[in-house]
């Protein structure tokens, strides 16, 4: 384990309602339904499982009965422009990276907002927004956190998981509190218009940020560099000839090397 201390963030949050459900269909559509009470800042609903878990695009999130963590998160951000939703979605990809950095060394943002230990895919998000005007009104922050499952068996790539890593399982609870808590404060400082902070620290915990690697867009393959993620979350990657290009999801793919369960290093 890493020397950060765990137990601070571990703390079961006090303004966040949480729903623990055996079984839903999914998350996000529980809470895309919900009504909050007027007292509650945030609500957390978790389930063991889901039966129609659902991934980006038309993907299916596998996560096996009871092992790992399947969430969603219903906040309502004060201060957030609708063109600003990436600095919500930079601010939850944070709280999942900072909250499995206790675990382990090697945890990445892979932009958007995909969580990775080295090459391989820990934690996927699905964020859905609503608006109201030119603000957000609220938005559901669906995560999903290999935590103690052993074996995939979806066509997924890259799955990993923390017992993967660390060789022995984890309590799923106190890392659920903890990206509820970083959140949080995260969107305090949003409200406070404190954000910089965030977009500094979202860019530096990116996959890739260092380097030439292996991207694909409509054209083909080609290596480039991260040049920066612009506050409106395109990718902006320089090419070997030094020519800048920016990307809205989904125009490029990362080139990331296949699973090689072998290679795996156990702690
Ligand atoms: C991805 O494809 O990377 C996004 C995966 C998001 C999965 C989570 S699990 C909890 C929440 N409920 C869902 O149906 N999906 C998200």
């Amino acid at each position: 384990m890493a020397t950060e201390s765990l137990t601070e963030l571990q703390n079961k949050p006090s303004q966040t309602r949480f729903i623990h459900l055996d079984c839903v269909d999914s998350t996000n559509t529980f809470l895309r339904q919900y009504h909050p009470q007027a007292d509650e800042t945030m609500t957390v609903t978790w389930a063991d499982f889901q039966t129609a878990g659902r991934g980006q695009g038309k993907n299916h999130w596998e996560s096996e009965s009871g092992k790992n963590l399947t969430f969603s998160i219903l906040a309502h951000p004060t201060n957030v422009k609708a063109s600003e939703q990436y600095l919500l979605s930079m601010a939850g990809a944070l709280a999942v990276k900072q909250s499995l950095d206790p675990y382990t060394s090697g945890i990445s943002i892979k932009w958007p907002n995909d969580v990775y230990w080295h090459d391989l895919k820990i934690s996927g998000t699905l964020i859905e927004t609503t608006l109201s005007g030119a603000s957000i009104r609220s938005f559901i922050f669906g995560i999903g956190i290999n935590v103690n499952q052993t074996h995939f068996t979806s066509d997924a790539p890259n799955p990993v998981s923390l017992c993967q890593i660390l060789g022995h399982e984890v309590e799923r609870e106190p890392l659920l509190w903890s990206v509820a808590k970083r959140l949080q404060t995260m969107l305090d400082s949003i409200a406070e218009g404190k954000a910089d902070s965030i977009r500094a620290a979202y860019r530096a915990s990116l996959y890739r940020r260092e380097g030439l690697h292996r991207y694909v867009d409509k054209d083909g393959p080609f290596m480039a560099s991260i040049a920066e993620v612009a506050d409106d979350g395109h990718i902006v990657l320089r090419r070997e000839d030094g020519r800048l290009q920016a990307y809205a999801f989904k125009e490029v793919a990362f080139v990331v090397p296949s699973k090689q369960t072998d290679k795996l290093s156990f702690k």
